[in-house]
């Protein structure tokens, strides 16, 4: 339902900031998460973009948290207990899982992550790894 939604929200607008924002939205509404934004990658840290939830760390450096680990690999991290992540980054003391994707451009080049958190400890499946690396690839088509 989520990825029908979005892909519609995003073939009638083409500004980032914008649909950025409505995906947030979308997600944090469709499934009660915690908290659901966008890091975008900049020189060597992540900044907080558009995102749906509580007040967030603003920045992240290149390879640290799930954030910035997810960047440096270039690859989707699911931390079932963020507290067994070493180097995760507590932005707020509610978050007890996290997933993390990374956003491309056509090139390969990470642009920004997706970062979902939730209350709950093993919050995210294979179900969700999958939808949501279908919302990452409808953002590389129209933004990448
Ligand atoms: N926990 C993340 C930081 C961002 S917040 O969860 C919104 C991390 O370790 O990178």
């Amino acid at each position: 339902m989520s990825v029908t939604q979005i892909s519609s929200l995003l073939e009638n607008e083409t500004n980032q900031i914008a649909n950025f924002s409505n995906i947030a939205a979308v997600l944090k509404e469709n499934h009660a998460f915690f908290w659901v934004g966008f890091y975008m990658a900049e020189d060597k840290e992540l900044v907080l973009g558009p995102f749906q939830g509580p007040v967030a760390c603003t920045r992240i450096k290149y390879g640290k948290g799930v954030c910035g680990t997810s960047w440096m690999k270039k690859q989707l991290l699911n931390v079932q207990d963020v507290h067994k992540f070493p180097g995760h980054i507590a932005c707020n003391e509610k978050s007890k899982s996290e997933i993390v994707l990374p956003v491309v451009d056509k090139s390969g080049k990470v642009l920004a992550v997706l970062d979902i958190d939730s209350e709950h400890i093993k919050n995210f499946d294979q179900t969700d790894e999958k939808f949501l690396s279908e919302i990452c690839d409808i953002i590389t088509r129209i933004h990448g």
